[in-house]
């Protein structure tokens, strides 16, 4: 069996690779980056976002934008380091004008981030927005309890997986905190993935 190094790296290798993805043209049009996800591939805590945005396709790097320095802040106030944490989107490459993913963009890259799912086997899945929150909920068999991301952030749901139990945390997604009030929900937010790490 390969190392998840090994195993990640042929995720990436694809990804680069994939012609019949419906951002591959604008993706290579502009001499972006896919951003396949960063950090620890044992970590306990696995962040997913949406997907990249001018910041991150221009340096293949997941949250290094805007975006990113409120995660950083917000992981540093329950004292994670981010090399810690596994951190990547359910979208690898940027769509365009930063609109919203598309359904068939989804539907493509969702394959790969099931892969990084069972390379990783996070103990803690925490969800940034509405999106990757519909995502994940409804494949761990969590559907009947989806609703929006207002009533559900900072609640903690538990699904199995073939590697064991996994929590699911859905959490705002941080650019709402970039610029209005909503960074104190996201902390108290994090204050519960602090509960289940050390
Ligand atoms: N927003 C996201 O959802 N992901 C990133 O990587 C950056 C911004």
């Amino acid at each position: 069996m390969e190392n998840r190094t090994e195993q990640m790296k042929k995720i990436k290798d694809e990804i680069v690779a994939a012609k019949d993805s419906p951002l591959y043209d604008f993706r290579v049009k502009n001499k972006y980056f896919p951003v396949i996800g960063e950090g620890s591939h044992n970590a306990k805590i696995m962040f997913i976002g949406e997907a990249p945005g001018k910041n991150e396709a221009e340096t293949g790097r997941p949250f290094c934008g805007a975006s990113g320095r409120v995660l950083g802040e917000l992981l540093a106030s329950i004292g994670i380091d981010r090399k810690e944490v596994y951190i990547t989107n359910i979208v690898k490459d940027r769509p365009p004008e930063n609109r919203d993913p598309l359904p068939n963009e989804i539907e493509f890259y969702a394959p790969f981030l099931d892969l990084q799912i069972e390379i990783i086997k996070p103990e803690i899945i925490a969800t940034l927005g509405r999106f990757s929150m519909a995502y994940i909920m409804k494949k761990f068999g969590l559907e009947s309890e989806l609703k929006s991301i207002s009533a559900i952030h900072g609640k903690v749901f538990i699904a199995q997986t073939s590697y064991g139990s996994v929590k699911i945390i859905p959490l705002y997604h941080p650019a709402v905190a970039v610029y209005g009030t909503n960074k104190e929900i996201l902390k108290k937010d994090f204050k519960v993935l602090k509960e289940f790490i050390k």
